[in-house]
């Protein structure tokens, strides 16, 4: 059942504290503070390249993986679309790793793309959440992400699940590779562990976050999100949630390229979705909402009390999230992007669980 919600997608939503702490504490050692990954066949942090494998918003997750794997482990990762990856000439390194997400398990490019590169000498690591999935009895091993049945076709706590898979990932490759030391692997698998809690009090933003739904976004005919760093990915990630559920065009932006284009859009009509953590780049995601502004767009900024206190005179709407170390952000911010896409679809009175033209699993191309 739904478990007293309205829509498996609430339900989802809602369980992700403790999805989230079920896939972290597979990996912790709460007495050591150290993650500790299932023995693999292969060597994951012996490997010369990465490459992240999906479609969707199991991509999405797999960019943010990029970008932890590269700054804190100092490996170069390859991103790409299972639809394009196939269809490319790819080249790979030999004895390079290849890493496929998917919640099914069943997506035929993924599935396609894991074919390949096991012919290309790849060691081939799925993160799935559906262990008997063609995708999971293919890869050389398996990392599990725990979310549970997601029955609600849009992904919500099978893609944080998978965020906290890929952060897991990272720091022990960070680790055994020498790239992380002792305090700093403490200091993350700490954050991690702080997520859950975290999580549970984001959720309850939900009322603010309906409210921000039926005022700014039902109305919408087009809404833009934007980040830096990990939060480019949610960006991409809110405004995939928004289209496949309310059926608003919605466009997610690397807000750095803003100014290449797409804010010749922002007029008083265009709700703009900042995801905007205090974290290094946070001035410069700020003046990007400075400049939306100045064009009359409307900024919706979800941030931390710091962020929220610098921007509040400039956004329509400003969100304060707890405030948590950077690198947890990125599952932490999913959240709030779900529930606008919720809402928002409600509201409208569309088929949350079962939106037009999409199914769960695209087991055929
Ligand atoms: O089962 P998979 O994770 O391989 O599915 C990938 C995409 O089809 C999926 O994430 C899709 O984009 C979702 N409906 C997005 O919410």
């Amino acid at each position: 059942g739904k478990g007293g919600h309205r829509h498996f997608m609430a339900k989802e939503i809602f369980e992700q504290p403790q999805v989230i702490g079920d896939t972290l504490n597979a990996m912790f050692n709460p007495t050591e503070r150290t993650i500790t990954l299932p023995p693999l066949p292969f060597d994951p942090a012996a490997v010369p390249r990465i490459t992240m494998i999906a479609c969707g918003t199991a991509s999405l997750a797999g960019m943010v993986g990029k970008y932890w794997l590269e700054q804190h482990a100092g490996i170069p990762v390859d991103w790409d679309l299972a639809s394009e990856f196939r269809y490319r000439a790819p080249v790979m390194t030999e004895g390079g790793l290849a890493v496929f997400i998917s919640q099914s398990g069943e997506t035929a490019d993924t599935l396609a793309a894991l074919r390949y590169c096991k012919q290309k000498g790849q060691h081939c690591l799925a993160i799935v959440n559906s262990p008997e999935s063609t995708i999971a009895r293919e890869a050389h091993a398996v990392l599990p992400t725990l979310a549970g049945p997601e029955i609600g076709v849009a992904s919500t706590k099978a893609f944080t699940t998978q965020l906290v898979v890929l952060a897991c990932l990272t720091i022990a490759l960070a680790r055994a590779r020498g790239t992380m030391d002792r305090a700093t692997e403490a200091r993350l698998s700490g954050a991690l562990t702080e997520v859950p809690s975290r999580a549970a009090e984001v959720l309850n933003h939900d009322e603010r976050i309906r409210e921000i739904a039926q005022e700014t976004f039902t109305p919408a005919r087009d809404v833009l999100y934007l980040g830096r760093g990990t939060s480019y990915p949610l960006a991409l990630e809110g405004a995939l949630k928004l289209k496949e559920i309310s059926y608003i065009h919605a466009e997610g932006y690397a807000a750095g390229e803003m100014k290449h284009g797409p804010i010749a859009l922002i007029d008083e009509t265009v709700p703009v979705v900042v995801i905007a953590p205090s974290d290094e780049l946070f001035e410069k995601t700020a003046s990007n909402v400075q400049e939306v502004v100045a064009r009359g767009g409307k900024a919706v900024v979800f941030s931390d009390a710091a962020g929220v206190e610098r921007l509040k005179h400039l956004a329509l709407e400003a969100i304060a999230l707890p405030a948590v170390d950077p690198f947890v952000a990125p599952i932490l911010y999913a959240i709030p992007v779900q529930q606008l896409a919720y809402h928002t679809a409600v509201d409208k009175g569309t088929d949350v669980d079962q939106p037009r033209n999409l199914a769960k699993a695209v087991t055929v191309e």
